[in-house]
């Protein structure tokens, strides 16, 4: 209940910004720091966007990150290639997750689509093993769609 409240506010404070038409980028950066607020259970919230052959690592909030991910590699990669959003409640048994950040317990990543193409995807990591569920992948997959 308290995650669903969280997004709520985030809905709406994403609707004042991105009431006017703003650039992608300020959508992008919003959003993280919205995100990092309001849901305290997010260790590292980011954008890798595909770039010729690879995704790379765009705005982001938390510890530094790996800066390239070849498609079909790693959680980002695997949803990328297969366009639909992986919840990972533990990293430890996801065969060939990349590990930035040796604390990260579990995942959610969620493609990122422009007119109906796949430019990316958005990463989302917590300390807690299990954090992510459907209320997460229902209200970022709509998030999304309004960018
Ligand atoms: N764990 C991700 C890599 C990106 S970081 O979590 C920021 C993966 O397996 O694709």
């Amino acid at each position: 209940m308290q995650k669903d409240k969280a997004y709520q506010e985030i809905q709406t404070a994403l609707k004042g910004v991105l009431s006017t038409s703003v650039p992608w980028e300020t959508a992008m950066v919003s959003l993280i720091a919205l995100v990092k607020e309001k849901l305290h259970y997010v260790s590292w919230i980011g954008f890798y966007r595909s770039y010729g052959e690879n995704l790379w690592v765009g705005p982001y909030q938390g510890r530094l990150a790996c800066l390239e991910i070849p498609p079909g590699k790693g959680v980002c990669g695997t949803a990328f290639q297969q366009k639909k959003t992986l919840i990972v409640p533990d990293v430890e048994k996801f065969p060939g997750h990349i590990a930035c950040d040796a604390q990260a317990k579990s995942e959610i990543v969620v493609p990122v689509f422009q007119k109906g193409k796949i430019i990316g995807v958005l990463d989302l990591d917590s300390h807690q093993l299990n954090a992510f569920d459907h209320t997460d992948q229902r209200e970022l997959e709509k998030i999304l769609t309004t960018f």
